[in-house]
């Protein structure tokens, strides 16, 4: 399973790219309001720190706007994906982009039949929300095991990114799951490292190897 950070903060993309640990990137509007510069800048910006595909959402709700929109963003860089909503509209967006030759990403996926939709509109990826999931009671890895599983039975290439990740269990059962990609929060990375036996051993190495060699 590959893993994206999900964020549209320039230091912290930059950093997860230095550890050599994503191949890819996904903002969404909220990010994008978070972080309050331009947004064209900003994907243009993230294109340059990371080669790979970089998801951007148009925040139009027709399919009009969102066409609009989506061929503006795709121009910035060829590694742009353009995120759009599993509705009606986002469907319609979809299938005209898709056979444009540009790439989508479905996202605000919560059932298995609105991932299969996607697929049939030309998504190259679809985004389940795992955690969105989890907060109203329901079993977000469930979904991601569903959706892999038809995937799999049907010979569907489009790929799956796990989202709306909130910890590193979430990370493995994702990718016990099948999920091909993970986008997941720069501070959920840095909980990814941890371990009190990796500290332990390393402090432990260190004070065995000074007590003989240290003068
Ligand atoms: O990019 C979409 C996403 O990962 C949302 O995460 O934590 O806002 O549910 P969250």
């Amino acid at each position: 399973m590959n893993l994206f950070v999900d964020s549209a903060n320039l230091e912290e993309i930059a950093k997860v790219n230095e550890l050599g640990v994503i191949c890819g990137v996904t903002t969404n509007p909220s990010l994008i309001a978070k972080e309050g510069k331009d947004f064209k800048e900003t994907l243009a910006k993230i294109a340059e720190l990371v080669n790979g595909p970089i998801s951007a959402e148009p925040t139009g709700l027709t399919a009009t706007e969102m066409i609009e929109e989506g061929r503006e963003l795709a121009k910035i860089h060829e590694n742009i994906i353009i995120k759009l909503p599993i509705t009606q509209e986002g469907l319609i967006a979809c299938k005209q982009l898709s056979s444009e030759g540009i790439k989508i990403n479905v996202t605000l996926i919560f059932s298995a039949n609105q991932a299969l939709l996607a697929t049939r509109a030309g998504a190259s990826y679809v985004s389940p929300f795992v955690g969105r999931l989890d907060d109203i009671n329901q079993d977000g890895i469930a979904l991601v095991e569903d959706i892999c599983d038809i995937f799999t039975i049907h010979q569907i290439e489009t790929q799956v990114i796990a989202a709306s990740i909130r910890n590193p269990l979430h990370i493995t059962r994702c990718a016990l799951a099948g999920a091909h990609i993970a986008t997941v929060p720069y501070k959920i990375f840095m909980e990814m490292f941890n371990h009190p036996l990796t500290d332990k051993g390393i402090e432990n190495f260190k004070k065995d190897w000074d007590s003989v060699y240290k003068k």
